[in-house]
């Protein structure tokens, strides 16, 4: 306490208090006349052409072709299953080895296993939070067959240095765009760089269908190639999937109340990320006043920013020493809205245990030690992460986050471990 000034987790005044944030997903009077088409209509999920009446994910691909300047574009069930069907598209498989980075969702390396190959952990960068290019360079071998370029909340990986890798040492790049729709770097959308681009769009994401994800390339025979991996094998024929038989594909697609979603969800995507890029750069500006705070740093090239979540990092010197959970409960209390940490790096992730488990034992994984991943450990230990849908806010609901941040710094010294 300072003065007559007290923590909120604590019971004192918060900042905001009864604030109403915006909601996360959202939906307009688009996405219920879509899904109410849906809804009466005789087509429910993928499977039923009528070149005369495009099926909502016929025109959800095609606008986002439009939207991300991605020549092929297909829909899935899961960001996940993306991954896992774009490896299997290259034909990665037992004995090869992927590059991810050690600080990310943990489904990234899960994907590379269910691929039956093995997920090479690397260490991140400090400014941008996102995979090390000097890290990915050491740790390629002559399995590596992949990188999994994933750019991280807000921020996209080094693009320029992970292509020149992939063509120093003949290897594919996938790139995770599933924290980064309508993000741009050198003026190109993210998702258009790899061999393939891979997104999410499960519930949190920028672009949500709930549950769902998405695949973009260039080549027309590797988008063949993961249609069938998608529907069990079938291609599409002029009025229905139709048996082809040359791969064995799973069943991983999108319902059409999904693909409805989507295709109002996109719609909205511009006029949102604009919003978000100019309160968080007002945010951000407010936050270099408080002693302690650092701004994440991208690239120049990353010209345009999509924010997933807007990230900052502490010196906890600043802070008390306290820990970033409860720095991040003590911001919660403040704000009304969850304040969470980074991800944990994979290898400690308790989702991730592969080698701790005797059922995993047959897996060709390295053994990491749970310190092995510095950086990827100081930037779990020291960010801070708003979910963007709080950037949605009107402008000056950035201040009572400034000021949250300068009371919790402030006030730190109470903050109970
Ligand atoms: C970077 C990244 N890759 C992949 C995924 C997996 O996507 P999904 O949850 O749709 O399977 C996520 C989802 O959180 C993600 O953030």
């Amino acid at each position: 306490m300072i003065g007559t000034k007290k923590l909120a987790i604590y019971g004192g005044k918060p900042v905001s208090q009864k604030r109403k944030w915006p909601k996360w997903p959202q939906s307009n009077q688009k996405t219920e006349a879509y899904i109410k088409k849906v809804l009466k209509g005789e087509r429910w999920s993928i499977g039923k052409f009528d070149p005369k009446d495009l099926s909502f994910n016929e025109i959800f691909c095609e606008k986002f072709s439009e939207f991300n300047s991605s020549r092929h574009v297909l829909t899935l069930d899961h960001g996940s299953n993306a991954i896992l069907v774009a490896l299997q598209a290259l034909g990665i498989t037992k004995g090869d080895e992927v590059i991810v980075p050690s600080l990310t969702w943990v489904s990234c390396a899960t994907a590379v296993l269910r691929a039956n190959a093995t997920p090479i952990l690397v260490d991140v960068e400090p400014a941008s939070q996102c995979m090390s290019p000097y890290h990915t360079e050491q740790a390629i071998t002559s399995k590596t067959k992949a990188i999994l370029m994933v750019h991280l909340h807000s921020c996209m990986a080094n693009v320029d240095a992970f292509l020149s890798l992939a063509e120093k040492y003949n290897l594919f790049v996938i790139e995770d765009c599933s924290q980064a729709h309508g993000a741009e770097w050198n003026g190109k959308k993210a998702g258009t760089f790899g061999t393939i681009g891979v997104f999410s769009t499960e519930q949190s994401k920028l672009l949500t269908s709930g549950e769902g994800g998405i695949l973009t390339t260039e080549d027309g025979a590797l988008y063949e190639k993961m249609f069938l991996l998608n529907n069990d094998g079938r291609r599409k024929g002029k009025y229905y999937l139709e048996e082809d038989g040359s791969l064995i594909g799973a069943n991983f697609a999108l319902t059409e109340f999904q693909s409805a979603i989507l295709c109002a969800g996109l719609e909205a995507l511009p006029a949102q990320n604009a919003i978000r890029e100019e309160n968080a750069s007002y945010l951000a500006a407010l936050l270099k006043e408080v002693p302690g705070v650092m701004n994440i740093s991208p690239y120049n090239q990353n010209n345009k920013r999509a924010y997933f979540h807007f990230n900052f990092r502490i010196d906890r010197n600043f802070f008390n020493n306290k820990n970033i959970s409860q720095i991040c409960a003590a911001l919660t209390a403040e704000l009304g809205f969850w304040v969470k940490t980074n991800h944990q790096p994979i290898n400690n992730c308790k989702l991730f245990h592969p080698k701790r488990d005797q059922k995993y034992n047959w897996l060709l994984l390295p053994n990491y030690a749970s310190n092995h991943f510095q950086e990827s450990i100081r930037q779990f230990e020291s960010t801070v992460l708003i979910h963007h849908s709080i950037l949605l806010a009107k402008r000056e609901n950035m201040e009572k986050i400034y000021q949250a941040v300068l009371k919790v710094q402030q006030l730190s010294l109470y903050i109970d471990q």
